[in-house]
Formats: C-alpha cells, structure tokens, sequence
C-alpha cells in the first residue's frame, strides 16, 4: 500500500506499519561518493544516454544521472512508480539535486512494449529484474520485500533482454546476483561489487550477436 508519511512524502509500506514508518523515494540519503567509478556507472560505459528499463525506486537511475549521463527510467508497476515519481519531484525542486533529478525522465509502462517505439540513440539499456529471493537467505531489505510485494518476480526478464538486443543498442547490462546464472546467454564481459555483478553484452561481442539473433 501506499500514503502520505508525517513529513508529506509517499512511501510504501505493510498495512500494520506505523506512519512514516515506510519506504519512501529520498535521493538526499543516496551516497554520491566517487560515483563515477561505481561498478553500476563502468558497467553502463560511463556518461552517455541510458534507458534503465526497471527503474523501481530510482536508486541506480539516480547514480547514473549523477555521473552525468541523462536516463529514461521505464517503470511498468503504478504503485512503484508513484513513490519514484514523488521522489523525483521533490528531488527537482531541492536546489542541491535538481540538476541531477532533470536529466531523469521517467516513463509508465512495460519496457517490453515501449523499447521497441523509443527513437534515438543510447549509449546503453541497463536492466536490472526482480530476482526470487534464496531459500534460507537472509531477509533481503524492507524496501526490496515491499517492491516484490508490488511486482511479484518479473518472470519475464528474458523476454525484456531480447526486447533490449532488438534495439540495436550497442551495449546492455544486467544486474545479477552473484550465484544467479545469466539471462539466455553468456555475456562479452563481467563486472563484479561486493553484492552484485552486472553482466555486460556489447559492441560485436558473441552474447550480443546471439541475443540479436534470438530477437529476430
Ligand atoms: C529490482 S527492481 C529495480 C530496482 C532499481 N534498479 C533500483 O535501483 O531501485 C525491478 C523493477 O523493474 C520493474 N520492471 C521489471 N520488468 C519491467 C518491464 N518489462 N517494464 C518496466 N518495468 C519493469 C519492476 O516492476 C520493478 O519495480
């Protein structure tokens, strides 16, 4: 569910959770230190013009545009995207971040459909789906369990990775779990964080020829 919090920002949150108690949308909180060396910003090639095809609650869509590259952010959940939204806007009208949050628009709907009719050029398509929790794993953070409770498990991630490769875009990245396979194919190249790795399919690269191929 989502409302209004004490200090008059949407958050989501469990019915029995106290006001203000939720997850809300506070690009105040997001550390911007050395952000262009992140391995999110590498992986996506650094700045450029990035769609990011799962924007959820706007935590990497934020990075990128903080390293200076301009997003289209894609969200196809309404709840969701409402607490991004409500972050977004007062993220514009803060002096400090408004340079940031303009070089992020953000888009309704499935990216599976609307990747296919956005003109232009991009640097990179950055994708980053729902991945079901482990069993026996520790409980992933509230705001990941409160997103999962609004999506579900994206079971159509490869269908999105194949959308993606049909663009033409020249580079494409997924978010991974470090002991999850890889979407379809192998990818031309890995980056590795402490939690995450993002695999990269690129330029003339083998994973990207066949994921075109696989689209066609
Ligand atoms: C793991 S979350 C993304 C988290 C995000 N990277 C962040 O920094 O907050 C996945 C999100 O992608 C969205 N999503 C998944 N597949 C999508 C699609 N085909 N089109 C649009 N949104 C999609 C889901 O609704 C969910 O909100």
């Amino acid at each position: 569910m989502t409302r209004i919090d004490p200090d008059g920002r949407m958050e989501m949150a469990w019915p029995d959770d106290p006001c203000g108690r939720g997850v809300c949308v506070d690009f105040r909180r997001v550390s911007l230190r050395g952000v262009a060396k992140v391995a999110l910003v590498r992986a996506c090639g650094g700045r450029g013009r990035i769609i990011d095809a799962t924007a959820g609650l706007g935590g990497d869509a934020w990075l990128l545009a903080a390293a200076g590259s301009d997003v289209l952010a894609i969200e196809r959940s309404t709840t969701v995207r409402q607490v991004l939204a409500d972050g977004l806007q007062r993220a514009r009208s803060d002096a400090k971040m408004s340079e940031i949050a303009t070089r992020i628009a953000l888009h309704g709907g499935n990216a599976i459909r609307l990747l296919p009719t956005l003109h232009g050029e991009w640097s990179a398509i950055y994708l980053d789906p729902m991945y079901p929790p482990k069993q026996g794993s520790a409980l992933a953070q509230k705001s990941i369990r409160l997103v999962r409770a609004a999506v579900g498990d994206d079971g159509d991630a490869d269908e999105l990775l194949l959308a993606a490769a049909a663009t033409g875009t020249r580079r494409i990245v997924v978010k991974r779990p470090h002991d999850a396979p890889s979407l379809l194919c192998p990818p031309d190249a890995q980056i590795k964080s402490k939690l995450v790795r993002y695999d990269i399919y690129v330029g003339a690269g083998r994973g990207l020829r066949v994921l075109r191929e696989n689209a066609a």
